[in-house]
């Protein structure tokens, strides 16, 4: 409905509790494909903070490679800052930005690691490249250069010259969210901001001032 309409138009959507779904992962769902849909550049890059044990907290993009009724699943390596971050405190927050259509969605929940058998799924989809540098790549830890990593990309060409098996380190986390926030521009700065919380009667959805 708004497709042909310029970004102006955008900020004239009023997003309200009675257009917002009772379901989160659905309104998720409904904006995520609207998003994709107005050729917005990689709608799956997602900012997600984990708190390292010193307290601070740590802030990096990855992709939302899918996601359900219950959780948000993206892939990374297991041992990484954000892999040791998450193993220390599960507690995370992802927020997406889709700039051309002035929406933002903030994700606050738990991670943990996804199945072996999802992680595998995924891994053999992915180009051979991608699975020789999860092999490749001890992902955070510093490294003395470029030469430094192509010689370990080397060494795992010739260790695995056909099938690459998934590392251990590598696979997937699993986010499941309980609050949501649905964040629409609006003209004036005066924005929408829609969320639900989960209680254990189910969703709770409120309004909060921009
Ligand atoms: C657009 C974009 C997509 C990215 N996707 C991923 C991803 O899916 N998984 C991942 O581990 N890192 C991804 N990265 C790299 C991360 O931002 C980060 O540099 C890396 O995961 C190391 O983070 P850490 O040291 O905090 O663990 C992506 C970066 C950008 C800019």
């Amino acid at each position: 409905m708004f497709l042909n309409e310029s970004r102006k138009e955008y900020t004239k959507y009023d997003f309200d509790k009675s257009r917002a779904l009772d379901d989160p992962f659905k309104q998720f769902d409904e904006w995520f494909k609207f998003a994709k849909k107005n050729a917005v550049f990689e709608p799956n890059a997602m900012h997600i903070s984990t708190v390292d044990k010193a307290g601070q907290p740590k802030n990096r993009v990855v992709l939302l490679k899918t996601y359900n009724d219950k959780a948000f699943v993206f892939f990374s390596n297991y041992t990484s800052d954000k892999g040791k971050e998450i193993a220390h405190n599960p507690k995370v927050a992802l927020t997406f930005f889709w700039p051309n259509i002035e929406r933002q969605v903030r994700i606050e929940g738990e991670a943990q690691h996804a199945s072996a058998d999802v992680s595998e799924a995924y891994f053999k989809t992915r180009p051979r490249d991608s699975q020789l540098s999860a092999w490749a790549s001890n992902q955070s830890a510093e490294v003395l250069d470029r030469a430094e990593l192509d010689e370990r990309l080397e060494m795992f060409k010739n260790k695995f010259p056909s099938e690459v098996p998934r590392p251990e380190h590598w696979g997937g986390f699993d986010v499941t969210p309980h609050r949501f926030e649905f964040w629409q521009g609006r003209e004036n700065r005066y924005h929408d901001r829609i969320i639900y919380e989960a209680t254990t009667n189910g969703w709770k959805i409120f309004r909060l001032s921009p």
